[in-house]
């Protein structure tokens, strides 16, 4: 297979993303859940803590493309996410947020999101047995998926698996909104 260096073409070729304090462990676990690689930048910048490369290619960990970060959320955005989640105590607050919660969970298509690549249905089906597994257990109502199979009726593509993960361990945004990522098959 082509190594991601090889490719001398503009690319989309990293996001950044976040976990919470404490969260550095789970936040590798999820990512190693979805079948990614995990190696350490040994960068820093302005973090607490390294920031780690999640390469959705194991055989290919470049460091700069095909590539999300990871690193631990910093104190200008806790504060923000804090005070919002004081408001959130509001019942009308309260509300938006659950519908849009319910919304990222099942009408996923018009909600922010960022999606892997997977080489077949089979390969989703293994990330949802992983996920479905322990770490559902011990994420509980942080961690829905929801998979699309051919046939389904909301499906977007009838003849292809495709997964929506939503969850709040890692993020590219808000930890009050959390992320959804999308789990893709190609025809
Ligand atoms: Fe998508």
């Amino acid at each position: 297979m082509k190594q991601i260096a090889q490719y001398q073409g503009k690319l989309l070729n990293h996001l950044e993303a976040l976990y919470r304090p404490g969260e550095r462990d789970l936040a590798i676990e999820l990512a190693e859940a979805l079948g990614c690689a995990i190696s350490d930048t040994g960068f820093k910048g302005d973090g607490v803590d390294t920031f780690l490369a999640v390469h959705p290619n194991p055989d290919d960990r470049n460091g700069q493309n095909n590539v999300f970060y990871m690193s631990q959320v910093r104190p200008e955005q806790l504060a923000l996410e804090d005070r919002l989640r004081r408001l959130s105590a509001d019942s009308d607050f309260a509300a938006d947020l659950d519908a849009y919660r319910e919304a990222a969970r099942t009408k996923p298509f018009g909600v922010p999101h960022f999606s892997l690549r997977y080489p077949s249905g089979q390969a989703v089906e293994e990330v949802a047995e992983r996920i479905n597994g322990g770490l559902k257990q011990k994420l509980q109502e942080r961690l829905h998926l929801r998979i699309f199979r051919p046939g389904d009726g909301d499906a977007a593509v009838g003849n292809l698996i495709q997964g929506f993960l939503y969850q709040d361990v890692i993020v590219s945004g808000s930890f009050l909104m959390g992320q959804l990522i999308e789990l893709q098959t190609q025809p």
